[in-house]
């Protein structure tokens, strides 16, 4: 998805912007793009591609100036082109712009009725023309700034710069923007890594927020131009912690961050010696009255829910119905004031995910996030926010966002169980103390990493896979096959086990590998006879199993041992060796796992 940065300091702003461009690398984009402001005039190189295709093409140019902005684009409105590549010009006026003007086709042809040409086949054209038809009617910057934006229907976040005036802009609405606050230095971001470099002081802009920069510093008004009050934020996160650490891709230094992304979700919320749980003072509605709870999410997230409703249900005995966000308000949905609405989000910016909110909101819902992103929409927005502390998550397939947001809602059952009375208190410590062993059991899984790698030398030519599991092992295995199709571009189906016979059957021959996850529960004996059905008729079995899973080992070609641990926690266990199987078949077979083709982080668009 698109990402924004500006500069306005003492430096050399190019060199500042590309490098924060690349840091926004991971969500997604297909063209790139900057321009300079050097004594009032400003300069623009944009193209097609990488970041670093960008900074060669400059190299040939001597672009000095210590003001910019610049953006890496995701096309929604017209193809991946030059010309589609922002920042946009209107007259004097530049932008760069994150998000999707709904009515930019009216606002085309009004502007186009005033004579105005236009160069791109984006929405974000309209914006610059728009504010330039301000100035050209007299208006200063600021306020030809805030009359357009005041016109704009859709989302926005807006790197803003004009010639003749040091002065950037930057304003938001439904897309993220930070600020990043330094002495003597303006950065303005669509992410927290892009800014670490500089300064861990963050200011998250809010809906209808303008911020102005200058020499002095920087102030926040409204859209009516009242000034507006925002706190600053202090981020832990150092900026070697964004970066790759060592390892080949973020992916893989993600999968291995599990154990400590986990432990530190769960630090100081778990006190196993008192067999309770804290969940940062949440305040839950009466849960006596809450007759159905929903999990609504998309992706990964939506995989999350999935387990998420299996953990509740089985313990608390509240129905769960679980939907994919971008499906969820199309159906005009049965919720109400007696149904709790959880959301699920690593970004906590989805579009439909922030869309399933409003519709839960509207209906008075009580409404929860469950999200990785310190002041993302989701988070601000919600009645309640329980964080995944698993750090940034650059790589776009998530790993560590949902091993941590699976530990989120097994606290969170925990929590309500509490609350409702359903468990004694050794029956809690007994599972707290489980959830504290996690992961150490990760770490026995990443320690057999080499073991994984060399079943995914073995199956790296084939085409096809299907993914099995029963229970609560089959939304974990539509995880597996996800991360497989996303990162390494091959056909990967998900089945609950028993359906395989109703038809996927048919597919079955020496070359359609299948992925069995069959972790010794009380699925076990009935998945041992799939995998007979799959051996009879010459199928290759690759079987997850845990050490107590002795039965099938010795009948089937490939077998993955995980350690044992309770039924509502296997999908974390048993996330790892399948991401990580996804992951080395990607990788021997050279795709570019950190950024899939045709795939953004953070889908800001629904
Ligand atoms: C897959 C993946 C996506 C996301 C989905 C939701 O590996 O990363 O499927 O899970 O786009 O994103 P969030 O969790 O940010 O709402």
């Amino acid at each position: 998805m698109c990402g924004i940065v500006g500069y306005l300091g003492r430096k050399e702003a190019f060199s500042i912007l590309i490098e924060a461009l690349k840091k926004l690398e991971y969500r997604g984009y297909d063209s790139a793009g900057v321009a300079i402001w050097n004594r009032g005039k400003i300069e623009i190189i944009r193209q097609k591609g990488k970041v670093d295709d960008l900074k060669k093409l400059a190299s040939n140019k001597d672009i000095k100036g210590t003001m910019g902005i610049a953006h890496t684009r995701w096309a929604t409105h017209g193809i991946p082109s030059e010309r589609n590549a922002h920042p946009h010009r209107a007259g004097e006026v530049v932008v760069v712009h994150n998000g999707i003007i709904e009515n930019y086709v009216e606002l085309k042809q009004r502007l186009r009725n005033e004579g105005r040409r236009f160069s791109s086949d984006t929405d974000t054209e309209v914006i610059p023309h728009l504010i330039n038809s301000y100035v050209e009617k007299g208006h200063n910057f600021v306020d030809a700034v805030r009359l357009a934006i005041c016109e704009l229907k859709g989302s926005y976040a807006l790197g803003i710069i004009k010639e003749k005036e040091r002065v950037m802009i930057a304003a938001k609405k439904e897309s993220p923007l930070i600020i990043g606050v330094v002495d003597g230095e303006s950065i303005i971001a669509s992410d927290i890594p892009a800014i670490l470099d500089i300064t861990n002081k963050v200011i998250f802009l809010e809906d209808n927020d303008i911020a102005i920069f200058n020499e002095e510093g920087f102030r926040i008004i409204d859209t009516m131009g009242n000034a507006v009050e925002r706190k600053i934020h202090t981020i832990n996160w150092t900026s070697a912690m964004a970066q790759k650490g060592g390892y080949k891709h973020f992916m893989l230094k993600e999968i291995f961050e599990q154990p400590v992304a986990i432990t530190n979700t769960l630090t100081g919320r778990v006190k196993e010696d008192k067999g309770e749980i804290e969940l940062d003072n949440l305040k839950l509605p009466n849960l006596e009255k809450i007759k159905k709870i929903w999990m609504v999410a998309c992706g990964t997230s939506y995989h999350a829910c999935l387990i998420g409703k299996y953990i509740f249900e089985s313990n608390l005995r509240i129905p769960v119905e679980v939907d994919i966000a971008s499906e969820f308000r199309y159906r005009d949905p049965i919720i109400g004031k007696d149904n709790m609405l959880i959301l699920v989000s690593q970004s906590g910016e989805t579009a439909d995910t922030i869309a399933a909110m409003k519709e839960g909101k509207k209906r008075d819902s009580f409404v929860l996030s469950i999200c990785n992103v310190l002041g993302s929409t989701l988070a601000r927005d919600a009645d309640g926010v329980v964080f995944t502390h698993a750090g940034p998550e650059i790589g776009v397939a998530s790993t560590k966002a949902f091993t941590t947001q699976i530990t989120v809602l097994f606290m969170l059952m925990l929590f309500m169980a509490k609350k409702m009375g359903i468990f004694t208190t050794g029956q809690l410590k007994e599972k707290i103390g489980e959830l504290r062993r996690i992961p150490h059991k990760i770490q026995e899984v990443l320690n057999n990493a080499k073991h994984i790698e060399e079943i995914a030398r073995k199956y790296m030519t084939y085409k096809d896979f299907l993914y099995i599991g029963r229970g609560i092992n089959y939304p974990s295995v539509m995880e597996g096959a996800l991360k497989l199709k996303e990162i390494s571009y091959i056909h990967a189906e998900a089945y609950a086990a028993g359906e395989m016979k109703h038809g996927p059957i048919a597919l079955i021959d020496e070359n359609f590998p299948v992925v069995v996850l069959s972790p010794y529960d009380i699925t076990y004996q009935k998945t041992c006879s799939n995998i007979e059905e799959v051996l009879a008729r010459r199928g290759k079995v690759l079987l997850f199993t845990d050490t107590s899973g002795h039965e099938m080992v010795e009948r089937v070609e490939s077998v993955f041992v995980m350690p044992k641990t309770i039924y509502e926690l296997e999908p974390i266990i048993s996330a790892i060796p399948l991401q990580l199987l996804a992951y080395y078949i990607a990788n021997l077979l050279g795709t570019d796992v950190d950024q899939p083709r045709n795939l953004a982080k953070s889908v800001t668009v629904e």
